[in-house]
């Protein structure tokens, strides 16, 4: 049986490219079967790279959304960039691929956040489709300064998560698009540097209650507040049972913006692995005259904090993470509230019903209470024993 698990393991691990072997994990704190039983790269690396062989010489090459590191890694191996940067806006893609340069003995990636803009110029630039069209938007915006008329432009992407939206993002600020022949499902999106520079676009703005709220361009909910952000808001506690206060998987900071500004004497910890979340949050605090009781952090979950550290955790866990669905990100985080709660501190969950973490969280907790059970959205909470 173990002998059976290693070789799935392996299998799931080997990625071969046009530039050799390598062996690949996706981050995980757990590695638990579920996890590891997921691909570090799909199809698109594989097409994009092979394209690329055709090329003895890619000059500074810029790679965005690169999920676990699968194109840095077999870009350092073939020595053919003259310099590699990676950027992105997952935290936890960009320390997959950290950490897989680093089990495969390869170095020389510069690794630059979503919001700040790396060294120029790019001869190369390689883009992983994200899915939502304002990342995409605001990154041909963002990187555009550092493209010049002869820097190559390619997206790789499966075809099933392509939309008309991307081509049409793309071609009005880039120029016309072509397109390679699909492979395993993949394909390749060409663009020429064209059209000239569009300034940044603004984060989406709305309001809540009569309060400013801002979200930077891959920040969850978009447009206006998220339906299960606005159920817990809708139950949430006249009283706290003490001031210490984090919100894990703050998105724009919603949560604990709203227990701060209900509770004049809580201190409230952002949690995010989305740069521009933690970001967003910061900036809606200062907004909120709120920025000297919070503090954002960037990360997977809580695995910053230290143990035993909060009165109450607020969260409304994501479903997916990248392109990859599944409650396991919501199951760790449980873990990690119940790690960092004090005795008798309070885990608030608002999320849709037919998740069914009631089970969870009594198996976990020892207890859980509904607090409201709309057809669509579930309030749970669970205090530590
Ligand atoms: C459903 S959204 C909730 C956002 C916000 N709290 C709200 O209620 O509108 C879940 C959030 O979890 C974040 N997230 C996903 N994976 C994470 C991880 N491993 N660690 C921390 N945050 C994560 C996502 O970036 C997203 O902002």
């Amino acid at each position: 049986m173990f002998y059976c698990w290693m070789a799935f393991v392996s299998h799931h691990t080997q990625f071969t490219s046009a530039f050799g072997g390598l062996s690949l994990f996706r981050y995980s704190r757990s590695r638990t079967r579920t996890e590891a039983n997921l691909q570090a790269w799909d199809a698109a690396d594989t097409l994009l790279l092979a394209h690329l062989a055709k090329q003895s010489t890619l000059g500074r090459v810029l790679v965005l959304n690169d999920s676990s590191g699968a194109l840095v890694c077999a870009l350092a191996q073939s020595g053919r960039a003259e310099a590699i940067t990676s950027a992105g806006d997952s935290w936890v893609a960009q320390r997959a691929a950290e950490e897989n340069l680093a089990r495969n003995g390869l170095t020389g990636v510069n690794f630059c956040s979503s919001i700040d803009l790396p060294d120029g110029p790019v001869d190369t630039l390689l883009i992983k489709l994200p899915k939502a069209l304002r990342l995409l938007a605001d990154q041909l915006c963002r990187y555009r300064a550092l493209l010049h008329q002869n820097t190559q432009v390619i997206f790789a992407g499966m075809v099933k998560h392509m939309s008309a939206g991307h081509f049409t993002t793309i071609e009005s600020l880039l120029g016309p698009t072509t397109t390679s022949l699909a492979e395993k499902k993949a394909r390749l999106i060409f663009a020429p540097v064209a059209l000239p520079a569009s300034p940044l676009p603004a984060p989406v703005q709305y309001q809540y209650q009569g309060l400013p709220l801002i979200a930077l361009a891959n920040v969850f909910s978009g447009e206006s507040l998220d339906i299960g952000a606005r159920c817990l808001l809708k139950h949430f506690p006249e009283q706290l049972p003490g001031p210490r206060v984090a919100d894990l998987g703050c998105g724009n900071g919603i949560l604990g913006l709203w227990a701060a500004k209900k509770l004049p004497d809580a201190r409230v910890d952002f949690y995010d692995e989305s740069m521009m979340a933690v970001a967003s949050a910061e900036q809606n605090a200062a907004a909120w005259g709120l920025a000297d009781r919070c503090r954002a952090i960037c990360g997977d979950g809580m695995a910053l904090a230290e143990d035993e550290t909060y009165d109450v955790i607020l969260c409304n866990p994501p479903f997916h993470q990248q392109q990859v669905v599944g409650d396991f990100i919501a199951r760790q985080m449980f873990h990690d509230a119940r790690r960092c709660l004090r005795a008798g501190g309070e885990l608030w969950v608002v999320a849709n019903r037919h998740m069914n973490y009631h089970q969870s969280l009594k198996r976990l907790f020892g207890d859980c209470t509904t607090r409201s059970d709309d057809t669509k959205f579930v309030v749970l909470t669970s205090v530590k024993a």
